[in-house]
């Protein structure tokens, strides 16, 4: 017995996760249909895993505050530590280590993941979510990095959106890490200033200079500063290390190929430590969503901490929260049908068998069909298609199994038409 006493439980879910009602879930099933048929299209297999890893593969791979602060994580009964997954990259660089001799390159892999983060559930922000997660291995050239931002731009567009709707800002660690040695930040102070860089935007400009000057003194922060205000000049004025280059190809390659809307960003750094390369980071452009709605990048060193064959990667993860918060602000969501084709209402004293006889036909004409079955009177039978979102409705009754005849209507213009089951079917057919 659930509850005590007279206690009811309450209906809520758990702090930070959703219940998907069947109209939400078939948002998510839209969503997630769209990503996936674009990763199909660029030649991506779909991978999956348990959400259940040991604690231990995120101890020193993912970031800081992911570990610290928001993984769950559990003691099994044998003693185990045990996490959900807060993001999939470990995982699959574990999946990919491990047959890392059987797998031609380049491997390119999707998923898309639920994951677990103990976060303070805010717009765009839950404690449980899903990722598409695209990510190409084996590659070092620049065009991984341009096939892979090109997914991201073409599923955005696969969406309706526009160039002008959203922005990828792109950067390189390694870039970075040249112009670091240039002012002479190294050691350890390079991790923290990555990570002080991924953080300047939840910031105001005082304390992230502040705070700068804590970690790498005035000079320094003065000359960092100075550098990150000439923005993409920044890329001719830097000598022309390979960091420098690999980021111009990509950029130039980029529009070239007409993703318009890359701009180079050098605060771009991503929160992961794992990241050595390009890294990059999508925003919407609308005042009303002025957030990041993903991001990604290459991770030169993550295969070899299971492997000694190491293997470079790259990719990204497209939340879906925050990918519905920018389809919602650009009006980009289609209006969900239900995936019921017809609704049959069932007359007073009809044969309820031989009309499941007749849906039975239809399902094998591959129409999806639903029988009222409930015993109420017609007119109620009716009425409960205001809700329902099913697009054709007939009412069977003794008459029309005798005849096999049938009035099919359609729910939105109220047109009628008659016929046997398959000029019912041509109909529905003709309609989708
Ligand atoms: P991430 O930036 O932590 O990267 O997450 C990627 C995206 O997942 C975010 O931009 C956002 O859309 C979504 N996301 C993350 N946390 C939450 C949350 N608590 N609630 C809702 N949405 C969230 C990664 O996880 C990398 N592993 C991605 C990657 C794949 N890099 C290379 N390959």
């Amino acid at each position: 017995m659930l509850g005590i006493g007279n206690k009811k439980i309450s209906t809520e879910s758990y702090k930070g996760v959703r219940d998907f009602f069947p109209e939400d879930q078939a948002i998510q099933n839209y969503i997630f249909g769209m990503m996936r048929k674009v990763a199909i299209s660029w030649g991506y297999d779909e991978y999956g895993a348990s959400v259940l890893e040991p604690l231990s593969l995120y101890k020193s791979k993912t970031s800081e505050e992911i570990v610290n602060e928001q993984i769950y994580s559990f003691n099994d009964r044998g003693g185990r530590e045990v996490a959900l997954r807060p993001e999939m990259t470990p995982t699959v660089a574990r999946m990919i280590a491990s047959k890392i001799q059987e797998l031609p390159v380049p491997i390119r892999w999707f998923s898309i993941p639920n994951l677990f983060r103990y976060e303070k559930p805010q717009r765009g922000r839950l404690r449980e979510h899903w990722q598409l997660n695209v990510d190409m291995f084996g590659v070092s050239d620049f065009w991984a990095e341009v096939e892979v931002i090109s997914i991201a731009s073409d599923i955005l567009r696969k969406f309706g959106a526009d160039d002008k709707d959203f922005k990828i800002k792109i950067n390189s660690r390694a870039f970075l890490d040249d112009l670091f040695k240039n002012i002479g930040i190294d050691g350890d102070k390079v991790q923290f200033v990555y990570r002080l860089i991924d953080k300047k935007n939840k910031m105001s400009d005082e304390s992230f200079r502040h705070s700068l000057v804590t970690l790498i003194g005035e000079e320094k922060t003065e000359e960092l500063l100075k550098t990150f205000y000439f923005g993409e000049g920044l890329l001719t004025t830097m000598n022309q290390s390979v960091a420098t280059k690999h980021l111009n190809q990509t950029i130039e390659t980029l529009r070239d190929r007409g993703v318009s809307n890359v701009v180079f960003d050098p605060t771009i750094t991503r929160g992961f430590d794992y990241y050595t390369g390009v890294v990059f980071e999508v925003f919407d452009t609308n005042p009303e969503n002025p957030r990041a709605i993903f991001g990604g990048g290459r991770y030169d060193n993550l295969l070899s901490s299971f492997s000694n064959q190491s293997m470079s990667g790259i990719g990204f993860g497209m939340g879906d929260v925050t990918t519905k918060d920018f389809l919602e602000t650009h009006k980009l969501l289609p209006k969900i049908k239900s995936r019921t084709d017809l609704y049959i209402c069932v007359a007073p004293g009809a044969d309820v068998a031989k009309i499941y006889q007749i849906a039975d036909e239809l399902k094998d004409k591959e129409i999806n069909v639903t029988v009222d079955i409930s015993g109420r009177k017609l007119s109620d039978q009716l009425k409960s298609l205001d809700k329902r979102r099913i697009p054709f409705v007939t009412t069977i009754g003794s008459e029309e199994l005798e005849k096999k005849v049938f009035v099919i209507r359609n729910v939105e213009t109220r047109k009628e038409k008659s016929g046997g089951i398959d000029e019912i079917v041509s109909v529905i057919r003709d309609n989708s």
